[in-house]
């Protein structure tokens, strides 16, 4: 007979340990670096490199263009999430490149023969401040601007646009840059100017404000063009979408799976990935087997088995792995092949993020995060006086029902029984992602400084663990205090 006393353990229970991020802190290092001094560029994939290590999620309570944009100007980037039809992310995707181009092309026009009463109100509504004057083809008459407009609001509002106009327009051509359109506003006095091509018929319009926007994000993430940087999900089946955002120029595609270590998976990814011009990022795995498989063809690993705030994969599954542990494990077999690394998920505070640098990520991703911000889709809502937004799991109920379900290699339409593996949830109200974005990278930046290491790679190679029992944990977070004032970057119950 067998005995228990022999050996309390089964081969079963002999297990390695898997940390996450409270389990370990930064040891302090001796340090040269101001934290304001200290770079944090990086590369995302491959040929894509980043001045912020920071991205946002994509989830469709998180990016869509209007974060994708406010991150890439920032320096950062936004992943355009897939619970949308091809056309619209082919839109979204546009709209991203277009953001800052120094051509409008989506250009407000008046009628010579509109009154300007019409033209007030219209101006007004589009939120513009002058509009070219353009005839039934195209062509330029004049330009109008509220100084033209203002004097006739007065005594003949039904005047024509023609009589009020400014009719000797500034006009450049298509190959016009910056540099030549800010020196004609200055010599004529004027803040836009109309693009035209050989016919004088109105191609675009360049403005002072928008080259003025376009020199307050030089850390922008900008394509060899100037454009703005788009990046889209797709899922690893799903090659009419990859190819459709590859021809709308994106620059990089992930493979969005919520275990991409699965053989179908990885053949389908592969396929994808030889079949488009852009990046491939591909994700998530959390060990180094997967890994392995992943370095022969991906431009980028994304690393998070379960860690996300609104997650349920490791209660429902039984099956995840600490983040701390999984990028470290990833990272070991990803450095060694030069493929940048992605945390992504259950970080909550600047701490957590530059914790996954040091594990060995190069950028970080997060969802709950930005989820609160104005720049994320979803409305403010209030509950017991407080202001929340939306944010949901992609593999919650609601998130599968709109079309996420493959993530989970599941389908799922409204009729089907469903698995979820995440919750719909709501988020505190947070106002501009700038202020969470500039609270977030100045605490990793910090984090740098406490180890002396003045970019994220020799940051990588300088910082050390180390573990943090239960009690030190409670020291590490404000204690023994009524906390009176909000901090802009803490809340002890994120
Ligand atoms: P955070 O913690 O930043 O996590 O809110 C965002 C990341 O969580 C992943 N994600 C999910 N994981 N069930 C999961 O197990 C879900 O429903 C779900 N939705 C998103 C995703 O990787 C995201 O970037």
């Amino acid at each position: 007979m067998v005995s228990d006393k022999a050996d309390p353990f089964s081969e079963k229970l002999r297990v390695p340990e898997a940390l996450t991020f409270d389990d370990v802190l930064l040891r302090p290092k001796e340090s040269r670096v101001e934290p304001d001094n200290a770079d944090t560029a990086t590369r995302v994939s491959t040929s894509v490199e980043l001045t912020v290590p920071v991205l946002s999620a994509a989830m469709d309570t998180v990016t869509e263009s209007e974060l994708a944009i406010a991150m890439a100007r920032r320096g950062g980037l936004g992943v355009l999430h897939r619970n949308m039809d091809v056309e619209e992310v082919v839109d979204e995707v546009e709209r991203v490149k277009r953001a800052d181009d120094l051509i409008i092309r989506e250009v407000v026009t008046a009628s010579p023969d509109q009154t300007v009463r019409a033209v007030d109100e219209m101006m007004d509504e589009e939120g513009v401040s002058g509009a070219p004057v353009v005839d039934e083809d195209g062509e330029v008459l004049g330009i109008i601007s509220g100084t033209d407009i203002r004097p006739y609001l007065e005594v003949g509002d039904r005047d024509q646009v023609r009589e009020a106009m400014t009719d000797e327009v500034i006009t450049a051509p298509e190959d016009v840059d910056a540099r030549d359109a800010l020196e004609l506003m200055y010599e004529h006095k004027i803040e836009r100017v109309p693009i035209v091509d050989d016919g004088n018929r109105l191609t675009g319009l360049v403005t002072m404000q928008g080259i003025l926007q376009r020199r307050e994000y030089d850390t922008a993430a900008r394509d060899a063009e100037g454009r703005l940087r788009a990046r889209v999900a797709v899922g690893p089946f799903e090659t009419e979408r990859a190819v459709a955002v590859d021809e709308a120029d994106t620059d990089v595609l992930f493979i969005d799976c919520a275990h991409a270590h699965n053989r179908n998976v990885i053949d389908s990814a592969r396929e994808l990935a030889a079949g488009v011009e852009a990046d491939v990022v591909v994700g998530n795995v959390g060990t180094r087997e997967a890994a392995q498989e992943l370095v022969e063809f991906a431009d980028g690993i994304k690393v998070g088995i379960g860690p996300g705030s609104i997650c349920t994969t490791r209660v429902i599954t039984g099956s995840g792995m600490p983040q701390i542990t999984a990028v470290a494990q990833v990272a070991d077999v990803a450095s060694q092949h030069d493929i940048p690394v992605i945390a992504d998920g259950g970080i909550r505070y600047s701490g957590d993020a530059i914790k996954a640098i040091a594990a060995g990520a190069d950028a970080v991703m997060l969802g709950s995060y930005f989820a609160g911000t104005d720049e994320a889709p979803g409305r403010v809502v209030t509950m017991n006086g407080k202001r929340y937004k939306q944010y949901r799991g992609m593999g919650s109920v609601g998130a599968m029902q709109s079309g996420g379900g493959d993530r989970y290699l599941k389908e799922a339409d409204e009729d089907d029984e469903i698995i979820p593996e995440g919750v719909e949830a709501a988020t505190p109200y947070k106002g501009s992602v700038e202020n969470e974005l500039f609270q977030l990278v100045g605490g990793m930046r910090s984090g740098m400084g406490y180890v002396g290491a003045g970019t994220i790679p020799e940051f990588k190679r300088r910082a050390e663990f180390v573990r943090v029992s239960p009690a030190g944990q409670t020291e590490g977070h404000a204690h023994d205090v009524v906390i009176t004032d909000e901090a802009p970057n803490y809340s002890p119950d994120s």
